[in-house]
């Protein structure tokens, strides 16, 4: 079996703060996995070890059977290079470029990669924003964007670079409640496309909704991990219950 991500006692600390434990999991090839859990338990720094933007303590990450680090050595500067730029990553924050348009954002990286003429960057800038439904803002600004349209930008933005694996980190928890549905539609859609993806979420309806496994953490580890209509429906140990009636109560 290819794995797109095996993590194998994954460790990582913050000087003397163990912020992940052990963390072991496989995700295979177009599968769709939501990570749920509280605040602090370690989500974001375990999405950020997988694209190499934390240096973890210890333990093994694989991308698409090609060692990123292994047993807690990392492999070559190059390597590293090209193993990172086939993921992309979506954050709460767009982390657009604001002096830019929304068309010039999406291209920008390719063309600064230079692998590909002027023409096809264009011709998928164009593909992509009517994918996400905003072909009328490629000349628009960010500040002149909503939250909602300023995420779409970014996850077209993310998948510009034609990405093997996407990695969303809370895409929804900076916009109003009225904005999120536009984003979480582009996701799923990506999902029924089999992206291969990573999304943490307090959106408990979507996760449920579209992933085909949820990882619970907690305090630094994958607690439970299962089907969501296990972890909804029959969470195993009392720690998920408790999270779930809290996000429950919220909502
Ligand atoms: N750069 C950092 N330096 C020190 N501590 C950090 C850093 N990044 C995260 N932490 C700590 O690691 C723990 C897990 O954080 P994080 O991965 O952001 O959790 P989550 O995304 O689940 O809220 C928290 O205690 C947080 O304060
Ligand atoms: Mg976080």
């Amino acid at each position: 079996m290819t794995y797109s991500i095996e993590v194998n006692q994954l460790k990582k600390s913050f000087g003397t703060l163990e912020v992940l434990k052990q963390v072991s999991f496989n995700v295979a090839p177009g599968e769709v996995i939501a990570v749920i859990g509280p605040s602090g338990s370690g989500k974001s720094t375990m999405l950020r070890s997988l694209v190499h933007l934390e240096d973890i303590t210890g333990g093994t990450i694989r991308i698409q059977n090609q060692s990123l680090v292994e047993d807690g050595r990392y492999t070559g500067a190059t390597e590293i290079r090209k193993i990172t730029d086939r993921m992309g990553m979506v954050f709460q924050h767009f982390n657009l470029f604001p002096h830019l348009t929304v068309q010039a954002n999406l291209e920008l990286a390719p063309k600064t990669l230079k692998k590909e003429s002027t023409k096809a960057i264009r011709t998928r800038s164009m593909e992509l924003l009517a994918k996400v439904g905003l072909s009328d803002k490629a000349d628009a600004y960010p500040a002149n964007l909503s939250g909602g349209q300023k995420q779409r930008v970014a996850i077209a933005r993310a998948l510009m670079m034609q990405p093997d694996i996407l990695l969303f980190d809370e895409p929804t928890s900076a916009l109003d409640p009225e904005l999120t549905g536009e984003v979480l539609r582009v996701i799923k859609k990506l999902a029924q496309e089999n992206m291969t993806m990573m999304i943490v979420t307090h959106e408990m309806s979507f996760a449920r909704d579209v992933a085909d496994r949820v990882f619970f953490m907690d305090n630094g580890e994958i607690a439970e991990e299962g089907p969501p209509e296990q972890i909804f429906g029959a969470p195993k140990l009392a720690r998920t219950k408790t999270f779930l009636q809290r996000v429950d109560m919220e909502e």
